[in-house]
């Protein structure tokens, strides 16, 4: 989208978040897998304003380099500038406080920090609204079942914006209002400063209110316009950890929506969770209780059962994840199967049709083509060629207290029951291993390595009848 160059895009998010009683700042709580703030910065990202601001306040440090560091990965291309507000005295300070910004730009969308589930499309809708009706201030409301804890729109009696009272100083009649303010509005950027300039503190905690600036600017005899928006949804506010899991439930729900839309099928849409990052291909199915998050991208046709876990992983067509699986930051390739219980942790590679079964558990290892662990195994810093066989309760003993090693299994190894491979050794292909071996030294091509004490049978030794 091309710059708007006279629009600048204001985020307010300085204030305590009292109410979420926590440790980690409001606009650094996930939704659905990602900050709260990540989603604004996204829907204001989308409209292409030639700047974005956001003020920070409350653990501003923290919530500085975490937007920073997520910028790139948001798809946030604007420049964004940083203000800091140094008294919390309300978001008409906050506005305030970037006024040296806002002088720069005709046009002022301003967003609170807190609103994850908006859409960059009502914000759109708003504007188009705002410049078609030659607005100077534009409020986004909605009209919501239970209006508590937010401001409500008061018309008067041709049902024109009046004013907006905050729920502290709401009485019993404007409590009644279901129409509320979204904390979204576009000003007219010269209009917005004359207003601010008036703000007395208001409420029990003596606050600035950006609210009562549209109460000014309609005593200017300017026109101040209420833009309805259809789902209010869009406008949850997030104060309190109630409200995140509401906002992480509909998120949540309007991803699934989209992923069945895509082809995917869900068993039971509600007990998914599944994050807003993620890609999934047509006709893969997914049970009930899985998680599928961040970065993960899967293919089509795939099989995923109940109780997997799949974090930042690259999963082809038609594998199969059986009950219990957890796979994280690691490839697998098209018609593999895993599990029940099976368990990858980072930098993991399977090569098409590789088997990892029951309790066994693979790190930073590649497992060829074809090849099978398939039971009660740890496979650890190991290249595994194709068509291995890997028996039951098969260890690489890869840490010897102070590094880690590899272990090199060529091509079409015979591994037998419960072997350990004392690493770093190779075993060379076509080479079988006896069951219970400790190999310790390379194991040539074709030949058989077998490394354990032979059996002893001692007669009478066994149980006695009476024993
Ligand atoms: C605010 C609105 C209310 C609206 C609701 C929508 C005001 C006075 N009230 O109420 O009409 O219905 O949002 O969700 O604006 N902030 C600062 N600095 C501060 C105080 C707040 O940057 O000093 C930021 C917060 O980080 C937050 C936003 O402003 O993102 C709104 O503050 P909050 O305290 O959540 O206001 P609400 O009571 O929800
Ligand atoms: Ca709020």
């Amino acid at each position: 989208m091309v710059a708007k160059k006279n629009l600048c895009v204001l985020i307010l998010a300085a204030g305590k978040g009292t109410r979420m009683k926590s440790s980690l700042p409001k606009p650094l709580h996930a939704v659905c897998g990602a900050p709260i703030i990540s989603y604004i910065l996204k829907a204001a990202q989308a409209l292409g304003p030639a700047a974005i601001g956001v003020v920070v306040g409350h653990e501003s440090a923290q919530v500085i380099e975490a937007v920073k560091a997520g910028l790139a990965s948001w798809g946030v291309t604007a420049p964004v500038v940083f203000i800091e507000q140094k008294e919390l005295t309300g978001s008409g300070s906050a506005v305030k406080a970037a006024l040296p910004l806002l002088q720069k730009f005709e046009q002022v969308l301003i967003l609170n920090g807190d609103t994850p589930l908006l859409s960059a499309q009502t914000l759109q809708q708003m504007m188009d609204d705002f410049s078609a009706k030659r607005s100077a201030a534009t409020v986004l409301s909605v009209s919501v079942p239970n209006p508590y804890g937010y401001g409500r729109i008061v018309r008067n009696t041709q049902g024109d914006f009046e004013s907006i009272v905050e729920e502290v100083d709401a009485d019993a009649e404007i409590k009644k209002i279901t129409e509320i303010n979204s904390g979204m509005y576009v000003f007219n950027s010269k209009l917005l400063q004359a207003a601010l300039s008036q703000l007395l503190p208001q409420g029990p905690k003596n606050e600035y209110y950006l609210t009562d600036t549209l109460y000014f600017i309609k005593q200017m005899n300017e026109p101040v316009c209420v833009f309805t928006a259809p789902d209010f949804t869009e406008a949850l506010g997030v104060n309190s950890k109630a409200q995140l899991a509401e906002a992480d439930q509909i998120l949540r729900a309007r991803v699934a929506v989209r992923l069945m839309e895509e082809g995917v099928t869900l068993i039971n849409p509600q007990d998914v969770y599944i994050d807003d990052t993620v890609k999934i291909g047509a006709d893969t199915i997914i049970y009930p209780g899985t998680y599928i998050l961040g970065k993960t991208v899967i293919g089509k046709n795939c099989h995923i059962e109940g109780g997997v876990y799949i974090k930042d992983s690259t999963i082809a067509d038609n594998v199969t994840l059986k009950m219990g699986t957890y796979v994280e930051e690691s490839t697998i390739e098209e018609t593999c199967q895993l599990g029940p219980y099976a368990h990858l942790r980072p930098q993991s590679v399977l090569k098409k049709g590789a088997k990892v079964g029951n309790f066994s558990e693979v790190k930073k290892s590649v497992i060829g083509e074809g090849s099978k662990v398939n039971h009660l195994s740890y496979i650890g810093d190991t290249q595994m060629g194709a068509g291995v066989n890997v028996g039951a309760g098969t260890i690489t003993c890869n840490y010897d207290g102070k590094k880690k090693h590899q272990t090199i299994i060529e091509d079409h190894v015979f591994v037998g029951s419960n072997v350990n491979f004392v690493a770093p050794v190779t075993v060379r292909q076509y080479a079988k291993i006896g069951a219970g071996s400790t190999i310790t030294k390379e194991v040539p091509a074709r030949s058989l390595g077998i490394a354990r004490s032979r059996q002893v049978v001692l007669e009478n030794k066994g149980v006695k009848e009476n024993d």
